[in-house]
């Protein structure tokens, strides 16, 4: 397998990525599946402790994969099941810490006031205007950054990537308010005819920004959730490598139809488990020289 094979989906359980080698990634940009979400995982999970086991076998997996200084983001938010609200948030939080994590910081995602799809519950209210019986519409999510120890920021002495050509465009960063701890951005409703159908894809506009702002061009980004591709498609078209995994083997045309319309060509490869084993010799390969890049020769 050479390496220039910029994408890459490994078809299997993620709470086992034994292809990958200790350290090997630069950042995590994923969305777990939403637990027992009403319209997309409805009874997905028998028990909210088989979704908690889930994520705490995968923290600690991602812990294991990603380098030292480096971050994991994950997009998720509390979920209401039949009139209970799951603390999603505060578990998963706890989970990556529990992994080794530290807790760096929370985005909240906040949706068009026209999402109404799973959560126009504020409508019960309107046909019994009495107290107790509100429920909000839910139009938010959170975007949940962990950080693997500290990040070494002595550009002098280790150069790992390609500095410059990761600069960030300031002015776009004010204008659209990346600074803020609120990013409003569209969401992707999965309607009948999209690609997106039944998987509660985010938009690419969220993985952008977290790619532009925590990895470098020429690093590797992972998606321990695949789902449509959303995450593979935009670390694409920003020359960085990146790594799936995905339990759900039909949803390989979806995603090929969805990288199709990437900026960057070149293949995609697909990989059942038993025929992944050369990954690891050649992640180790890309880690070894991204090292050895100056940064004069970098760009
Ligand atoms: C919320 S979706 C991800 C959506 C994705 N962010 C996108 O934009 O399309 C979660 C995905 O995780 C997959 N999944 C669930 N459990 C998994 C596991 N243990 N290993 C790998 N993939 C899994 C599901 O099949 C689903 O496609």
């Amino acid at each position: 397998m050479s390496d220039k094979q910029r994408i890459t989906v490994i078809f299997g359980d993620c709470r086992d990525m034994h292809e990958l080698p200790d350290n090997s990634i630069q950042l995590v940009v994923t969305s777990p599946p939403y637990f027992n979400a009403p319209f997309d995982y409805p009874d997905l999970f028998r028990t909210y402790d088989d979704f908690l086991e889930l994520l705490a076998e995968v923290s600690k997996e991602v812990y294991r994969v990603v380098a030292t200084g480096r971050v994991a983001c994950f997009v998720t938010d509390d979920m209401l099941v039949r009139g209970e609200k799951y603390p999603v948030v505060a578990d998963v939080t706890k989970l990556m810490q529990q992994a080794g994590f530290r807790y760096r910081d929370k985005i909240v995602w906040v949706k068009p006031k026209g999402y109404t799809r799973i959560s126009h519950r504020s409508g019960v209210l309107l046909q019994h205007p009495y107290p107790m019986y509100f429920y909000p519409d839910n139009i938010q999510e959170s975007i949940l950054i962990f950080q693997k120890g500290r990040f070494d920021y002595d550009f002098q002495k280790k150069i790992p990537v390609k500095r410059e050509a990761s600069r960030i465009d300031v002015g776009q960063f004010n204008r659209e308010e990346w600074n803020l701890s609120v990013w409003r951005i569209t969401n992707v409703l999965p309607k009948p005819g999209r690609i997106e159908e039944g998987i509660a894809a985010f938009p690419e506009e969220l993985p952008n920004r977290i790619i532009r702002l925590f990895s470098f061009r020429g690093e590797t980004v992972l998606d321990p959730f695949v789902g449509s591709g959303t995450t593979l498609k935009v670390s694409n078209g920003l020359g960085r490598y990146s790594i799936g995994y995905e339990i759900d083997r039909e949803l390989r045309p979806i995603i090929v139809s969805k990288l199709n319309g990437r900026k960057r060509r070149g293949d995609i490869n697909f990989f059942e488990r038993k025929d992944a084993r050369n990954l690891r010799g050649v992640l180790k390969n890309r880690v070894k020289k991204q090292r050895t890049v100056t940064r004069t020769g970098s760009g």
